[in-house]
């Protein structure tokens, strides 16, 4: 002990410098680029932010056509990855699919890819970008027995994604602007949160040089926990098994109680301290998409006591712990004809520009080091072998 500043947790330890994203957790101000969450999702689309994240600067007219015709033109996946969804069970977790195929992209994109060459840096952004939705749609058409629908590029980003999840052969499909709109929201609150748990295993890993569709699918093992992006589907499974405004006393108390290991899900941030900003802009989102699609939903009326009861007791408050934005995401998703198993997959098709631009980012800097951390060993020294006839 001594040797090394010990922060488990990494409470007080910056791991990197970054100009991506700045958050001011105690004023509750989340800026990507220097521009704030609430305009970015007022007045932005979420190709425009994956431009904004990866570039530094939004796109001037012929930038945003390129970039436009560059995303969709890497929409498709080899038929050979296809393929590759046949070996998973069919009631296999959807996530647990994104392990796996993101994966194996790194077996279509090794030997030509060089991730010190600056242009295989940006063309693997592309690709990762184009073919997200793609591969998560792919997930859920496996899970439910239908066909996999092939990507539509006269379509947006939100709305081929959608037609991708719920088109099927025998039905012409039309996408609903409500939902297009509301899908490409919530793209745009989870596209980066700067050093969070799964950018950071998603640098650590891509700071030995790996290659960077492996390093992705290191970030989607890393989200899918519930403390972090799987907190959506935990919240949804939470409001469900809550069932009624009048069991949430109940609830509160099992929150509160030291002895058990229940929490609040969708409540609490290591950063925020006062407020998400991003849960302010899902709060509205989810009364306008609900409100649109003229939706009656008693989940909604159990969420929005929740928080009330929450947010005046004295626990919740000591505490600040505040609803963040998976505490909305869920309801839209819900309310949108989204299952909960596809929650933490609409995460990862957001935060992939997130993590692809810290990826980047990191390797763009001169002088990248291998991240190493140290340790405080606490276990025995100078121990001698006895045989084994003699262990107890
Ligand atoms: N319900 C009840 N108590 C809580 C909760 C909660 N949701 N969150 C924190 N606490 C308590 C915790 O028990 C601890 O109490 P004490 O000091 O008496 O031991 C105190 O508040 C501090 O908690 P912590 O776990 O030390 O805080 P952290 O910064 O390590 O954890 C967190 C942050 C988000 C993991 C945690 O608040 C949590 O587990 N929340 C529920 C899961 C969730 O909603 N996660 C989504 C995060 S936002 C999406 C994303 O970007 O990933």
């Amino acid at each position: 002990a001594g040797y090394f500043t010990y922060d488990p947790g990494f409470l007080a330890t910056a791991s990197c410098e970054s100009a991506i994203t700045f958050i001011d957790g105690d004023k509750g101000i989340l800026l990507h680029r220097g521009y704030g969450i609430e305009e970015l999702a007022e007045k932005s689309d979420y190709l425009e932010v994956c431009y904004l994240l990866l570039n530094g600067q939004f796109p001037d007219q012929e930038q945003s056509e390129k970039f436009h015709h560059v995303i969709l033109h890497h929409t498709m996946i080899h038929e050979q990855l296809a393929k590759l969804y046949q070996g998973f069970r069919r009631d296999s977790h959807p996530m647990a699919i994104m392990c796996g195929v993101v994966g194996a992209l790194s077996a279509f994109y090794h030997d030509s890819l060089d991730v010190t060459n600056e242009t295989h840096r940006e063309i693997t952004a592309y690709r990762l970008i184009s073919k997200m939705p793609t591969l998560a749609a792919m997930s859920y058409k496996y899970s439910n027995g239908q066909p996999f629908v092939y990507p539509d590029n006269s379509l947006s980003y939100a709305g081929n994604f959608l037609k991708m999840m719920f088109a099927v052969p025998c039905e012409e499909f039309k996408v609903n602007p409500v939902l297009e709109r509301a899908m490409d929201k919530i793209f745009i609150l989870h596209a980066d949160h700067e050093q969070n748990a799964s950018t950071s295993t998603v640098r650590l890993a891509g700071s030995s040089g790996a290659n960077p569709f492996a390093c992705i699918a290191a970030g989607i093992a890393s989200l899918w926990g519930p403390a972090h992006g799987g907190a959506n589907e935990a919240c949804l499974n939470m409001l469900e098994e809550i069932g009624s405004v009048e069991n949430i006393p109940e609830y509160i108390d099992k929150a509160k109680d030291k002895n058990d290991p229940f929490r609040l899900m969708g409540f609490g941030h290591r950063v925020y301290k006062n407020h998400d900003p991003r849960a302010t802009v899902m709060r509205k989102a989810c009364h306008e998409v609900l409100d649109d699609l003229n939706i009656n939903d008693p989940l909604l009326d159990v969420a929005m006591e929740l928080e009330r009861i929450a947010l005046e007791d004295p626990y919740f408050v000591e505490k600040k712990l505040y609803p963040n934005v998976d505490f909305y995401s869920g309801l839209v998703l819900r309310a949108m004809g989204i299952p909960k198993s596809m929650f933490t997959v609409i995460f990862a098709i957001s935060r992939t520009i997130g993590w692809i631009s810290h990826w980047k980012e990191m390797l763009d800097q001169p002088g990248l080091k291998i991240g190493r951390p140290r340790q405080l060993y606490t276990g025995e020294v100078g121990l001698k072998i006895d045989d084994v006839k003699n262990r107890s």
